[in-house]
């Protein structure tokens, strides 16, 4: 027993003895080895097996290569959706972002994605777009769909930056290109190309919208912060700029003095324009389509509050006030609900994500601008249009719940302003109005 006892002894003390030098040579090895090798040892993971059918083809390379890998992204603060950034990169969009001032940022969802050729054409700056898919079988249409704007279009392949926000529970796992569908499609026929791939995966142009919130919020700031020059112009899709705005701006910036601490937003008029008539080339002949009814303020007749405080009658009262941006008057009836199209650096507050859905959500943003202390100057002679002039119709039951859950959280969120800045201009702390 003691004999045993012994042994087990001894046994203890030479694998001590053994694990004692062997750490001194380990050690001595360490110190005087010139370097640390970690890095030289990578891990080594199994490939995984590329999500994107597509083998790149020559040029065309670029053209479809989405670099989008749906297990990964970045989740919203509350992970309600899914963000990706850059999934697909104009050809020049980097250096465009050098070259010029300022970076228009927007956001669509498939239905209005014909809208983007047109913004291309009259935009020759830097463009970061935010796209939303409601489900699977949209974000294949979607993909195929931008796949075909860049294979038809110079200048979406040239300006255009895409980025992708998708809802949590309606997130697949993979995507799927149709290379032999795209190769059919006709440059020529874009609307009818949309209409051919909402009926090849039976869904119903935007039916989700029902049962699922557009995150317009979200998607903005994913177009802004994707921008890389200096200013953005936040606009949506289906707001098509003047041509040569991007260039007059850039005139324009570089000689703008902004008075004060540099809060300054520079307002450009947004019109509604009768269907039938042709884009305006310049403000003289848009202020003659609005004289003959053809053109009027944007959402005039749906929602007033919306661009009244820019003051047409002011801006159109020089019709033919010479080809130089310039300021032709600031908004001086500033007014809650009011929400133009603007250009500012970047630094400009967020857009608040808890505001999913309609209502609430641009005019929420430029109202905290207002407390903030942006003064807002509007700029002649450029201007937006949107196609079709609207008419007051009564708002679908699902829009009209969305509204009604955000004007909800409004009432928080003017109070968090109210706190922040300590400011109340409008008078919203007591006015109920909302
Ligand atoms: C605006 O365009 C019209 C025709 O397109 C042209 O006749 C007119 O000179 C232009 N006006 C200005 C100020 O450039
Ligand atoms: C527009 O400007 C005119 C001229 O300065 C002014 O009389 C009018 O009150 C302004 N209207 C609004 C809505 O700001």
């Amino acid at each position: 027993m003691i004999q045993g006892r012994c042994r087990l002894w001894n046994l203890t003390l030479c694998a001590l003895a053994f694990l004692f030098i062997y750490n001194l040579i380990l050690t001595m090895k360490l110190v005087y080895s010139p370097e640390c090798h970690k890095h030289q040892t990578p891990v080594v993971k199994p490939v995984k097996p590329a999500r994107q059918k597509c083998e790149p083809i020559g040029t065309n390379q670029n053209t479809r290569t989405f670099n989008l890998d749906l297990t990964l992204g970045r989740w919203d603060n509350a992970q309600r959706y899914k963000l990706f950034d850059n999934i697909l990169v104009g050809d020049r969009f980097a250096p465009l972002n050098d070259l010029y001032k300022t970076c228009l940022a927007t956001q669509s969802s498939l239905d209005k994605l014909p809208s983007l050729a047109e913004v291309a054409s009259h935009w020759s700056g830097p463009i970061s777009l935010a796209l939303f898919a409601a489900s699977g079988p949209e974000l294949d249409a979607l993909l195929s769909y931008v796949a075909y704007l860049r294979k038809c279009d110079q200048g979406i392949r040239d300006r255009v930056s895409f980025h992708l926000g998708m809802a949590r529970e309606r997130l697949p796992r993979t995507f799927d290109l149709d290379e032999d569908k795209l190769e059919e499609m006709d440059c020529r026929k874009p609307l009818e190309v949309l209409r051919n791939l909402y009926e090849a995966s039976t869904m119903t142009a935007s039916r989700w919208r029902t049962k699922l919130a557009y995150p317009q919020n979200h998607l903005r700031n994913l177009a802004r912060k994707n921008c890389q020059s200096k200013h953005v112009f936040l606009t949506d899709v289906d707001i098509v700029p003047s041509r040569g705005a991007a260039e007059g701006l850039d005139v324009f910036l570089e000689q703008a003095k902004c008075p004060g601490d540099g809060k300054c937003a520079y307002v450009v008029p947004t019109y509604e324009i009768d269907e039938r008539v042709r884009f305006p080339r310049n403000k003289s002949e848009l202020v003659r389509l609005a004289e003959k009814g053809l053109a009027r303020p944007f959402h005039h007749k749906v929602f007033i509050y919306n661009q009244y405080a820019t003051n047409f009658t002011r801006w159109q009262a020089h019709s033919n006030d010479g080809p130089n941006i310039h300021i032709s008057h600031p908004v001086t009836n500033f007014e809650f609900l009011y929400e133009p199209f603007y250009i500012a650096p970047d630094t400009v507050p967020p857009h608040d994500e808890r505001f999913v859905g309609y209502g609430y959500t641009r005019n929420s943003q430029v109202y905290e601008m207002f407390v903030a202390g942006y003064e807002f100057l509007v700029l002649s002679p450029i201007f937006t249009c949107h196609w079709g002039l609207q008419v007051k119709r009564s708002r679908p039951p699902w829009r009209e719940h969305q509204n009604n859950l955000n004007r909800k959280q409004f009432d928080a969120f003017k109070r968090e302003i109210f706190a922040k800045y300590n400011k109340d201009p409008l008078n919203m702390m007591a006015n109920h109005k909302t």
